[in-house]
C-alpha cells in the first residue's frame, strides 16, 4: 500500500477523519410549528472553507442517548446558501423517535453538536432548467433550500407541490407565501391537504392544475409512497423530466462518530484485485478481496473515507470509478445519470475487474 503526496489545495486537503467532524454551536432555534423546530448553526471560522454546503445536501449530527452512547442523524439543510447566514436544519418531531424528541427537548442557543461535513447528492444539476418540486410533511427542508437559492440566485421558474396533514402542519407556510409575492412569475404553490382530500393520489394532484412545464428537472421528498403517486402524476402531465431526484428520509443504525466503525472483511488472497483509491488529494493502492465492500476495506485500512448510512441510501460514501467496473449490491440512491457518469457507492461496491481506479470527489 502506499500513499502520495496531498492535494495543494488546503480546503480540500483534509486527512484524518477527525478533519470531517465539525463541532457546531446553535446559533439560533426557531419554532416553525408544533412539531418543527428549525436549527441554526454557528461553524467554527477556522473551518468555514470546510463547511460549504449544496442546497439539497444534508448535515450528519451526532446525538446523546441516555445510555452514554449515541446515534448519528441526517437532516437536511432548509437554509439556502445564498441567502442564510446560518447553515439550518430543520427537524420535524417523530413518534418514539429518538434523535428527534432529544433535539426537540434539548436543543438550546449555545449547545455544541458534533456533525460532519455537508453530504448528498439530492442538489440540481442544472439551474438553467424549470423545477418541478414535490414535497410532503418535513420533506420540504431540502426543496425550501432549492427554492431560496433559485429564486435569488438563477431565473428559471418552479412549481411545487406541498402535501401536509393539516394546514397547521405546514413546515414554512408563512416563508413560502411570501416569497411567492416576491416572484410571482416564477415560484407557483400547490398545497395539498391530507385533512381536506385523503391522501394524495395522481388524480388528486392533476386536479391542482400546477402548472408543468415542457422540460423540468424533478425533485421529490416524502415518504415512498408520495414519491410513487408524484412520480406516476409527472408521468401523465407529458413532461420531459431531465432527471427525477428522489430522497428519502431515513433513521441508520451505522454511526460514522464512532472510531472502529470498520467491518470485518475478508483478507486479500489469490483472487484478489488491485484497486487504487484517491481521497482528498491522496492516492493509496491496495489489494481488494472480491467478497469485501470498498468502504469497508478503505475503513479497515484506516482511510478516512466518506460515509454515513452504509446501507446505499444516503449516497454519502459516492465516488467516481474511473477504471475498473464494479457491482453495487444496492443502491437506492443513484440515478441512471450519475450511474451513467461513473459515480458509484463505496459502501456497496464489490469489485468485478482485476484493476480498479476510484476517486472520492464529491
Ligand atoms: C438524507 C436524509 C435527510 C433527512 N432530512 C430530514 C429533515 O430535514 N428533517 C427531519 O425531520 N428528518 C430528516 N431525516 C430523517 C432523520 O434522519 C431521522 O430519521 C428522523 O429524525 C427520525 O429519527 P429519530 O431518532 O427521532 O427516530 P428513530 O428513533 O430512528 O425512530 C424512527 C421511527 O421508527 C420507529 N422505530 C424505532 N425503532 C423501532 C423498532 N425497533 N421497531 C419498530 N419501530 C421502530 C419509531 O417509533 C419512529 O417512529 C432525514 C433522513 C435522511 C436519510
Ligand atoms: S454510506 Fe450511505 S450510501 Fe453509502
Amino acid at each position: 500500500m502506499f500513499r502520495s503526496a496531498p492535494s495543494a489545495d488546503p480546503d480540500t486537503s483534509a486527512t484524518g477523519p477527525e478533519d470531517r467532524i465539525f463541532e457546531l454551536e446553535i446559533a439560533e432555534v426557531t419554532h416553525e410549528t408544533e412539531d418543527a423546530v428549525s436549527l441554526g448553526f454557528a461553524v467554527p471560522e477556522h473551518r468555514e472553507a470546510q463547511f460549504r454546503y449544496e442546497p439539497g445536501q444534508f448535515l450528519t449530527l451526532e446525538i446523546p442517548c441516555a445510555d452514554g452512547g449515541s446515534v448519528a442523524r441526517c437532516y437536511s439543510f432548509s437554509s439556502s446558501p445564498a441567502r442564510d447566514p446560518f447553515p439550518t436544519v430543520t427537524v420535524k418531531r417523530i413518534h418514539d423517535g429518538l434523535a428527534s424528541h432529544w433535539l426537540h427537548d434539548n436543543a438550546v442557543r449555545g449547545m455544541r453538536l458534533k456533525a460532519l461535513k455537508p453530504s448528498g447528492m439530492f442538489g440540481p444539476e442544472s439551474w438553467d432548467v424549470d423545477f418541478v418540486l414535490m414535497a410532503a410533511g418535513s420533506g420540504i427542508t431540502p426543496i425550501m433550500s432549492i427554492i431560496k437559492t433559485a429564486l435569488l440566485r438563477h431565473d428559471n421558474r418552479i412549481t411545487l407541490v406541498y402535501a401536509n396533514q393539516s394546514r397547521d402542519s405546514v413546515i414554512f407556510g408563512e416563508q413560502l407565501t411570501e416569497l411567492q409575492s416576491r416572484f410571482p412569475d416564477r415560484l407557483d404553490v400547490h398545497h395539498w391537504y391530507t385533512s381536506d382530500s385523503g391522501l394524495p393520489t395522481a388524480a388528486g394532484l392533476a386536479s391542482l392544475d400546477a402548472p408543468v412545464p415542457a422540460e423540468c428537472e424533478a425533485f421529490l421528498c416524502g415518504p415512498p409512497q408520495y414519491m410513487n403517486v408524484a412520480e406516476e402524476w409527472l408521468a401523465r402531465t407529458g413532461t420531459t423530466a431531465r432527471r427525477t431526484h428522489r430522497e428519502v428520509f431515513s433513521s441508520f443504525d451505522a454511526n460514522p462518530f464512532r472510531a472502529g466503525d470498520a467491518q470485518a472483511s475478508e483478507e486479500p488472497d489469490a483472487n484478489s484485485v488491485t484497486a487504487q483509491v484517491e481521497i482528498d488529494g491522496m492516492e493509496t493502492e491496495f489489494a481488494w478481496n472480491a467478497a469485501t465492500k470498498l468502504l469497508d476495506r478503505l475503513l479497515e485500512l484506516g482511510l478516512d473515507a466518506p460515509y454515513v448510512c452504509r446501507e446505499g441510501t444516503c449516497g454519502g460514501c459516492a465516488y467516481t470509478l474511473t477504471e475498473g467496473a464494479v457491482t453495487m449490491l444496492a443502491n437506492e440512491t443513484l440515478d441512471e445519470h450519475e450511474l451513467k457518469h461513473g459515480v458509484r457507492l463505496a459502501c456497496q461496491s464489490v469489485p468485478d475487474s482485476t484493476a480498479i481506479r476510484a476517486v472520492f470527489d464529491r
